[in-house]
C-alpha cells in the first residue's frame, strides 16, 4: 500500500502563526506536527509515501524530512500550487498510487491510542474498497459525520450537518482501494468550490463498498487546525509521554519497531539530536534494542 499525506493548505485559521511559516512544520509539543500523520503511515507498515504541500513550503518540508532513507522510507514530493480542495491529493497522488491501494491522511490529523500499529496494519492489509476512520465527538455537527450499521458498513456520510446521525465524526485518514483514484478524476468542485474527498467516499458508498472503523476511547484524535486544538494536542502528547515515558510519533523509533531501520542505525540518528531529550530517547531505545555503543576516540 503507497501512503500520502497532504500537507498543504491555507493555514488560515491560525493567522497571523501561519502568516511566516506553515501549519505543518509548527510544534505539537516537541516535535513537528508532520510528523504525526507521517507516524501514522509508518505504524501501517507504509513505506512508500508521498508528500503533497504549497511551492512555499515544500522546500522546508524536504529538509527536514529528506528522501526518508535514514527512515528505511521512500520519500517523494508534490506541488499542489492552489489548495483546491483534500481531493485534490487522489489527482496528485494518481501517478505514486498506480494500481495499488493508498492510505490518504491529512497533514494536520494526530492520532494515538495502545494497539494502534497492529489496528492500522490489519487495516491495511484486510483493505479492498474504501475505509474511513470515525471518532466520537461531542460536536458532531462541525464534521463530517458517518452513520455505520453494526457491522461497521457506511449508511451516510454527511459533511457538518445541522442534525447529525451519529456522533462519529470522520477523521481525516482513508484508505481506498484502487478505484479511489478512479473517483477522484470525476469529482467536480462541491458547493463551496473544493474538490471533496468526501465526493470521493460517497461513490464508494453508493455502491456499498465503503467501511468505518471506530476508534474508541483510549484513542485519541486531534485535527491541530485551531488555536484550541493545536494547544490542546501539544498537551495531550506532553501528558502522555511524562506519564507513560513513551514518545508519541518519535518516527525513529518507529522505525526500529517496525524493522525499517536496525539499532545501529537508530542510535546515530539519535545522536545527530542528542542535546535533546528527544535525542537522548533515541540513544536510550537503540541501547535497549541492542545497538552497540562506539565510544569516540
Ligand atoms: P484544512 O484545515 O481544511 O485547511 P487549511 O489547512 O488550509 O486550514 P484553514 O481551514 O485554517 O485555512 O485542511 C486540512 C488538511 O488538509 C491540512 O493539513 C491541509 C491539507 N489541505 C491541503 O493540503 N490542500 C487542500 O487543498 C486542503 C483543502 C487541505
Amino acid at each position: 500500500m503507497k501512503g500520502i499525506i497532504l500537507a498543504g493548505g491555507s493555514g488560515t485559521r491560525l493567522y497571523p502563526v501561519t502568516l511566516g511559516t506553515h501549519k505543518q512544520l509548527l510544534p505539537v509539543y516537541d516535535k513537528p506536527m508532520i510528523y504525526y500523520p507521517m507516524s501514522t503511515l509508518m505504524m501501517a507498515g507504509i513505506r512508500d509515501i508521498l508528500i503533497i504541500s504549497t511551492p512555499d513550503a515544500l522546500p522546508a518540508l524536504r529538509r527536514l524530512l529528506g528522501d526518508g532513507d535514514d527512515l528505511g522510507l521512500a520519500l517523494s514530493y508534490a506541488e499542489q500550487p492552489v489548495p483546491r480542495g483534500d481531493g485534490d491529493s487522489l489527482i496528485i497522488g494518481a501517478k505514486h498510487a498506480g494500481d495499488e491501494p493508498v492510505a490518504l491522511v491529512l497533514g494536520d490529523n494526530i492520532f494515538d491510542g495502545p494497539g494502534l500499529p497492529e489496528l492500522m496494519s490489519q487495516a491495511a492489509k484486510d483493505h479492498t474498497g474504501c475505509l474511513l476512520f470515525g471518532y466520537q465527538v461531542p460536536d458532531p455537527e462541525r464534521f463530517g459525520v458517518a452513520e455505520v450499521d453494526a457491522d461497521g458498513r457506511l449508511l451516510s456520510l454527511e459533511e457538518k450537518p445541522a442534525r447529525p446521525k451519529s456522533d462519529l465524526a470522520a477523521t481525516g485518514l482513508y484508505l481506498f482501494d484502487a478505484d479511489g483514484v478512479e473517483f477522484a478524476k470525476d469529482l467536480k468542485p462541491s458547493w463551496r468550490g473544493e474538490l471533496e474527498i468526501v465526493d470521493v467516499c460517497a461513490a464508494y458508498l453508493k455502491q456499498d463498498r465503503a467501511r468505518v472503523v471506530t476508534l474508541r476511547e483510549p484513542y485519541r484524535w486531534f485535527d491541530a487546525g485551531t488555536y484550541d486544538s493545536l494547544l490542546d494536542a501539544s498537551r495531550y502528547v506532553r501528558l502522555a509521554e511524562r506519564r507513560s515515558g513513551r514518545r508519541v510519533a518519535c518516527l525513529e523509533e518507529i522505525a526500529l519497531r517496525m524493522g525499517f531501520i536496525d539499532a545501529e542505525r537508530c542510535y546515530a540518528l539519535g545522536e545527530r539530536l542528542a542535546k535533546s531529550d528527544y535525542g537522548a530517547h533515541l540513544m536510550k531505545v537503540a541501547v535497549d534494542a541492542g545497538a552497540r555503543l562506539h565510544p569516540v576516540g
